[in-house]
């Protein structure tokens, strides 16, 4: 058995160790935001958040999230939430500003690869306030085990959302 904290909560599952943690969000957990894509950590569609960092959760075994935090598209709401001191009503009602941004910019086209966009936008945004467009590509290409992927060419609208969300999260919110 293996504990891990997915989006705050605590739980103990009883698959294998080396199950690969995409499974266990997908199969065990119902968190169907991280998608199967490649399955070798070449295209972003299962990224999660591992103790804040973006990781390919379709290679990661579920042991190395043991007693660590996870933080799936379900979760980044609430993560929000939380780094403003909002109350769990008001959390449980918060979209994350990169979410939000996505919505506005209508930026999903078939939106296979958007799980994975989204978590690498969240994971930039929480280090870099104000990313030049330059620091967006390099997040989604140079910055992680291979880019991150769209098949449909969604790439324009994804930097446009990344700088809406990040506006809206330097004002602390709307
Ligand atoms: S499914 Fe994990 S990187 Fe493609
Ligand atoms: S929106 Fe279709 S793969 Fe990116």
């Amino acid at each position: 058995m293996v504990t891990i904290i997915i989006n705050g909560v605590r739980r103990e599952i009883q698959s294998p160790a080396d199950t690969p943690l995409l499974y266990v969000l997908r199969n065990d957990l119902d968190l169907s935001g991280p998608q199967f894509g490649c399955g070798l950590a070449q295209c972003g569609s299962c990224s999660v958040l591992l103790e804040g960092k973006e990781i390919r959760s379709c290679i990661t075994p579920l042991s190395a999230a043991s007693g660590k935090e996870v933080t799936t598209l379900e979760g980044l709401g609430a993560r929000w939430a939380q780094q403003r001191g909002l109350s769990k009503a008001e959390a449980e009602r918060t979209l994350h500003p990169v979410q939000e941004a996505w919505i506005e910019e209508q930026t999903p086209l078939c939106g296979l690869c958007q799980n994975g966009m989204m978590i690498k936008a969240t994971e930039l945004l929480e280090s870099v306030a104000n990313p030049t467009v330059a620091q967006i590509k390099e997040a989604f290409t140079t910055s992680g085990p291979s880019a991150h992927l769209c098949r449909c060419g969604s790439y324009t609208a994804i930097i446009e959302a990344v700088q809406r969300a990040a506006m809206v999260m330097a004002k602390g919110g709307k």
